[in-house]
């Protein structure tokens, strides 16, 4: 195996195989603790609490759930273990709706499985190429990371304000990240950013996690709540918004957390370029518009009750929580990915980026 994990890495294969240890992201940032996951429904959970988190974050994870399921189950046969992964894939796949990126890491462990057993080989065999696989993704994830920074800082000036919304970093990713990507590297290379982050309600991401990461980076950063990015704007602090992606759809919609498009929709307003980066996997070719993205509904305790000491909300009172919502292509500047910056009009632009590179 070509890759060396790293303690920072927010999921990781045991050396023995047998687990997954993941960083539990909802202690953040008071807390680093690793958990140990091998069973179906401790990585049903892992994603479901968001303890993984962020779209390609997921589908590394993806990767080695379905490997340490096969390792673990002890069957011979390939038909029985196939049929076993089958099963598994389902039940990981709707722990979340709204990142593609779970589905795409499932599918190709999938299809794995499935040419494996169609060319004769043995279920042990069959698990080393599940292994293998899992592996392939994350070094994947890693080199995508690498060439989104590079792309993504080519647009940005040193001294630049910057607004991120929620955390598109190496938490989210494997290592530099997406959304944070240029800012981290970009500090590596002498550049001085002032980051401002939205705290991004109701889970904090921005606040808990893309602090977290900045702080320790050394990068200038400022965490605001989520309804003061206009007056930012306004006041000429921010010179480009950079945001992740969950899923991009074929005509440049894209999915993201909660509240990014109002911020897009700000960064439109006062002229300010507005950047959503993501790997080509987040790409969905299938789903022609953010009409047809799934968005994830989430317990209302999440806004009336999680960050307080008292519930702040009657108990009676209705709530809504949209995990997500998707930015409409007009207005997105750039998407920024692993196979160039890809420019509107977003249908031509994506459909050659998923047939192959793109300077
Ligand atoms: O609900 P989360 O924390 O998984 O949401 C994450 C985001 O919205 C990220 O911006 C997105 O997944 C891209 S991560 C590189």
């Amino acid at each position: 195996m070509g890759l060396e994990y790293r303690e920072s890495d927010p999921v990781r294969l045991s050396d023995d195989r047998k687990h997954i240890i993941a960083l539990d992201q909802t202690r953040l940032p008071g807390e680093e603790v690793f958990l140990e996951i091998s069973k179906r429904q401790e990585m049903y959970d892992a994603i479901k609490t968001l303890a993984v988190r962020g779209a390609p974050c997921i589908g590394v994870f993806a990767g080695y759930c379905m490997a340490v399921l096969a390792g673990g189950y002890g069957i011979s046969d390939v038909g029985e273990l196939v049929s076993k992964l089958e099963e598994d894939a389902a039940c990981l796949d709707s722990s979340r709706p709204t990142a593609v990126n779970l589905s795409w890491a499932l599918k190709r462990q999938m299809a794995v499985a499935k040419e494996g057993a169609a060319s004769g080989m043995k279920a042990d065999e069959l698990t080393d190429r599940l292994y293998e696989e899992a592996v392939s993704i994350h070094e994947e994830d890693i080199a995508m990371c690498m060439k989104i920074a590079e792309n993504g800082l080519s647009l940005l000036h040193d001294g630049d304000g910057l607004l991120t919304h929620c955390n598109a970093g190496a938490l989210a990713t494997t290592r530099y990240g997406t959304g944070l990507g240029p800012i981290l590297l970009g500090k590596e290379r002498g550049y001085e950013f002032h980051v401002y982050s939205d705290e991004t309600r109701p889970l904090l991401q921005g606040a808990r996690l893309t602090a977290y990461e900045l702080v320790n980076a050394g990068v200038d950063e400022t965490v605001v709540c989520d309804n003061m990015a206009s007056l930012l704007m306004k006041q000429g602090k921010i010179q480009a918004v950079l945001v992740g992606c969950d899923r991009i759809a074929a005509n440049g919609d894209a999915a993201n957390k909660i509240g990014t498009s109002g911020v897009a929709i700000l960064a439109k307003y006062y002229g300010i370029p507005f950047y959503v980066l993501g790997p080509y996997s987040t790409i969905d070719p299938e789903t022609a518009t953010g009409d047809d993205i799934e968005i994830e509904e989430r317990d209302p305790e999440e806004i009336k009750t999680m960050w307080y000491e008292k519930p702040m909300a009657p108990a009676g009172a209705k709530c809504f929580n949209p995990a997500f919502d998707v930015t409409d292509h007009s207005l997105i500047t750039a998407i920024i990915t692993d196979r160039g910056i890809l420019r509107p009009p977003y249908t031509e632009s994506l459909s050659e980026a998923l047939q192959g590179s793109r300077a």
